[in-house]
């Protein structure tokens, strides 16, 4: 899908999100010895590079929003609800993390726009993202 030109009509909420092209995650995740998980991300959004730490358990989209990151939206706070957190994977990194099931699964056959791999960004755990794979994604618009 292309990216929606802002025209001025557009609730301002969504302004960062519908401005964005283009937005790469890189993630590296690390467990320590005592079980802690610390994962440095490395947001690309239309030529511009944000690296953010987390420490401990996060979604993806959880740490977007922490470090207001343009591009991803969160609107019902990861409950599974909005679908403002849809991104679209590539196709060999969809496959190293887990399937998309219920309640997210429920909320992608609502759009009329998805592709094979897309998923919500506050159901994909850093947790589950193998260490150092970096996440290719592109927002919905
Ligand atoms: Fe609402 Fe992901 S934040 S569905």
């Amino acid at each position: 899908p292309s990216p929606i030109a802002l025209d001025g009509d557009i609730d301002d909420e969504y302004t960062n999100w519908y401005a964005v092209k283009s937005i790469q995650y890189e993630i590296r995740s690390h467990w320590s010895n005592s079980g802690k998980l610390t994962a440095t991300v490395v947001f690309h959004v239309d030529g511009e590079t944000f690296e953010v730490e987390s420490k401990g358990e996060a979604t993806l989209m959880e740490l977007a929003l922490r470090n207001n990151i343009p591009g991803i939206e969160g609107e019902c706070g990861g409950n599974t609800v909005c679908g403002t957190c849809h991104i679209v994977l590539q196709k060999n990194e969809a496959d190293l993390l887990p399937a998309a099931k219920g309640s997210e699964l429920d909320i992608l056959s609502a759009f009329d726009e998805t592709e094979a791999t897309s998923r919500l960004a506050c159901c994909i755990r850093l947790a589950d993202v193998p260490p150092e794979m970096s996440v290719a994604v592109k927002p919905l618009f």
